[in-house]
């Protein structure tokens, strides 16, 4: 459709097989995209039930390929031989490529990032799908900084196609175009932004939240809101539901990293249903309940 196709950058860097570290839904995402267009994966969690989620994620989306006819079973069969799932930390030893992607929190992604260059090659990248925590502040934990970036990934991942890859103060252009690199080999849009709380999207996303979440704790019902976003300002997801698809666990733990970045517009409120909701474990999609409760498949909302 008249869009511009962005060429490689071009790095010392040449990357045949990457890792991701979180199978959740994002992990599961990513791992699916790598091996879909070709480069092979290794998904490494620490819990098994993790694994299953996100190995049964990529295989539902190749399994809706094959129905419809888009790729028969030998290829569905040689791309999910492409992501292997593991709980062993040697089998990420030999990525070009890791895209850490546990839980929002800076102490959990700082001592999971540490250990893990640790066991890396010289020249491999890392790289880390955190939404919001800036990427200086990750990097302290780093004794190569310069091979470390953000790769932010957004949800649902074979659907969105921006990726934006965030420069820290001391990463090198080599790792930047490296990640440029890959994300234009996974057939995304990659954006190259600075460092700050939320870089580009979640600077202006987090705020229209805090603002539904203000609504919402005011007394108006959450479903109208979204009906309005949906049906009538036309929006494909009114903010309940697409809380519930980027999971209200990680908004909750987003919404505290941008309220200490960005005091004067991100101040939290009392009754936040963001906060009522993850303090009640009702995560959204990926569990089953959020704003409102979802099918076993965990797509459709049940109103
Ligand atoms: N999860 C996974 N896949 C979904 C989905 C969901 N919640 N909702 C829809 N899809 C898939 C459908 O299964 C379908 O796949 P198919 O084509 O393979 O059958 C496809 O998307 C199209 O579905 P629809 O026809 O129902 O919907 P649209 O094409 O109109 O749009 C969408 C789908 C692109 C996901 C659209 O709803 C959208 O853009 N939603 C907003 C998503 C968004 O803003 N994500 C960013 C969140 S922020 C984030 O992740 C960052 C983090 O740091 C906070």
């Amino acid at each position: 459709k008249g869009k511009a196709k962005k060429q490689a950058k071009g790095s010392s860097v040449s990357i045949n097989q990457a890792a991701v570290l979180g199978a959740g839904i994002m992990g599961g995402g990513i791992a699916y995209q790598s091996a879909y267009k070709g480069t092979p994966i290794v998904m490494k969690d620490i819990n098994q039930d993790a694994l299953d989620l996100g190995m049964g994620e990529a295989a539902k989306l190749l399994g809706k390929k094959v129905k419809r006819g888009h790729m028969n079973m030998d290829k569905m069969v040689g791309v999910l031989g492409k992501i292997k799932p593991t709980l062993n930390d040697a089998d990420v030893q030999s990525a070009d490529i890791v895209v850490e992607a546990v839980v929002e929190n800076p102490k959990v992604k700082k001592a999971v990032l540490s250990d893990l260059e640790k066991t890396l090659g010289d020249n491999a990248v890392l790289t880390s799908n955190t939404s919001t925590i800036r990427i200086d502040e990750l990097a302290t934990a780093l004794e190569k900084p310069e091979k470390f970036c953000g790769m932010h990934f957004f949800n649902p991942v074979p659907k969105m196609p921006l990726v934006e890859v965030i420069r820290g103060e001391k990463t090198s252009e080599d790792t930047v175009n490296a990640v440029v690199d890959y994300a234009l080999k996974l057939g995304k849009s990659p954006i190259v932004v600075n460092d700050c709380p939320g870089f580009f999207v979640n600077r202006v996303l987090f705020p229209y939240f805090a603002g539904f979440s203000k609504m919402v704790s005011e007394g108006i019902s959450f479903a109208k809101i979204d009906k309005v976003m949906e049906n009538v300002f036309g929006w494909p997801m009114g903010p309940a539901y697409l809380l519930d698809v980027v999971g209200i666990d990680t908004a909750f733990h987003c919404t505290g990293v941008m309220a200490e970045g960005f005091p004067e517009r991100m101040a939290r409120q009392e009754k936040d249903p963001v906060a009522v909701f993850a303090e009640a474990k009702r995560y959204g999609q990926k569990n089953g309940k959020g704003f409102y409760s979802y099918a076993p498949d965990r797509r459709g909302r049940l109103k």
